[in-house]
């Protein structure tokens, strides 16, 4: 965790707002953010590949609050988004529309159509059927759409297989030997412009090879196809890098991963893409929550807190591991618990056989590392209200994101008459 979180006085700070003051304003369960944490993550990346100048676009998937992007898009950065809720987000954080990547494997007419009208940089296609009905709307429109195409190059990342995206059996990208007869069909259709090639392999990778494999094939692809007349001005080479999660993590660092790329590229002219998130705003922020009840249970000590699966759903869908501290420093006796949610779900969870200093009811915990795929894989579940997020610049904290209330609940639902 940067030192953008750290205790002062035994009290656990974000940035120099304690964040018992911050619970005090918007109770608890709550996401707090450090603006300078995601800054200081960015300018890392921006310093490493400053000698090639790539487009950074922040994977808004990771966390797409509007005052992130805004932050982000200050800095620079341009966008990786996977569908027309995300670019309609962007647009609305003033992001450039120039610096947007647009990927996913099941993009609407409708989404291809806002794509083209807002004039992104280019378009992931990701498949042929996907290639045509993006050629029909881009000359339906009477325009063009700019697209590189995703191959899959059939690579193991090596991490959790459900964030494994470059295998042969994943649904992502087109084959990568198939990749060349898919660009020339491109190239002969009136509404498609073809500026470049992509890859997303996976995500929270630790391991530099499968990225550095994975991009001599983009290359490898991009000289062939200026061979053969078909220009290529990008190589998108997605996100991935890991974080650090527990303090044995030790991912690289933006100046390894810039330095494997740089050499790769070996000064050839193609303009490089990434899409990072989760190595962006990961350590960037923390679910803050508080401890209900204490249990203990036949076999096991259990430590009840009002956060639950449905606000922070890593543990319990890729059983990952979040690092979990008591707001209060505490020099209390150690001793082995599971400190888990209220939702009616065995694998409510976020730490098993965790061992954690004693706490009391009431006690705050600061569950890390959760800035990434947080609060944007939250859900209603149980009906409990989504939690509020809050970001802090220095001295200040300011509410981004306010708590859902029980009214929001039932927003939109009705009952038909037939059962009145
Ligand atoms: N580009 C594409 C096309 C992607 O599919 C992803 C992530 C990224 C970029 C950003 O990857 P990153 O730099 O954040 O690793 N919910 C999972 C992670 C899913 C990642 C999906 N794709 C988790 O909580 O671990």
């Amino acid at each position: 965790m940067q030192n953008s979180f750290l205790y002062k006085d035994n009290e656990y700070h974000v940035e120099d707002v304690p964040v018992k003051e911050i619970v005090k304003s918007v109770g608890t369960p709550c996401y707090i953010y450090s603006a300078s944490a995601l800054k200081k993550s960015f300018n890392l990346y921006r310093e490493a590949f400053s000698s090639i100048d790539p487009i950074i676009c922040y994977s808004v998937k990771a966390n797409s609050n509007i005052a992130i992007l805004r932050a982000f898009a200050r800095l620079g950065a341009g966008f990786d988004i996977v569908s027309g809720g995300e670019l309609y987000r962007v647009l609305s954080a003033d992001g450039d529309p120039k610096k947007i990547v647009f990927s996913g494997v099941g993009k609407t007419n409708e989404e291809i159509k806002f794509a083209i009208l807002s004039d992104i940089l280019f378009i992931n296609v990701e498949s042929i059927e996907e290639l045509s009905a993006m050629d029909i709307t881009a000359k339906e429109l009477n325009k063009k759409a700019r697209v590189a195409i995703r191959v899959n190059p059939d690579i193991d990342p090596k991490t959790h297989p459900y964030i494994s995206t470059g295998l042969r059996e994943s649904k992502f990208g087109i084959e990568f030997d198939k990749a060349l007869d898919v660009y020339k069909k491109a190239s002969v259709m009136e509404g498609i412009d073809i500026v470049g090639v992509d890859a997303h392999i996976g995500s929270q990778i630790f391991d530099l090879t499968p990225f550095a494999d994975s991009l001599k094939k983009l290359i490898e692809l991009a000289d062939l196809l200026c061979k053969e007349g078909i220009d290529i001005g990008y190589i998108d080479i997605g996100g991935g890098l890991g974080i650090s999660y527990e303090t044995d993590d030790i991912p690289p660092e933006p100046r390894e991963y810039a330095d494997m790329i740089i050499s790769e590229l070996g000064g050839k002219e193609y303009k490089l893409v990434l899409e990072p998130g989760r190595s962006l705003i990961g350590n960037a922020g923390i679910l803050v929550t508080k401890v209900n009840y204490l249990k203990e249970g036949e076999t096991k000590k259990f430590v009840i807190v009002d956060a639950a699966m449905n606000d922070l759903i890593r543990p319990a869908f890729y059983d990952s591991y979040h690092e979990i501290l008591n707001v209060n420093e505490s020099t209390e006796d150690e001793e082995i618990v599971d400190i888990v949610g209220s939702v009616c779900e065995s694998g409510d969870f976020f730490a098993k056989d965790r061992k954690f200093p004693k706490v009391k009811r009431d006690d705050l915990l600061a569950i890390l590392s959760a800035g990434a795929y947080g609060f944007v894989m939250s859900s209603n579940y149980n009906s409990r209200p989504r939690v509020p997020e809050v970001m802090v610049k220095g001295e200040e904290f300011f509410i981004v994101r306010e708590r859902e209330t029980i009214e929001d609940l039932i927003r939109g639902e009705n009952i038909p008459d037939f059962i009145k």
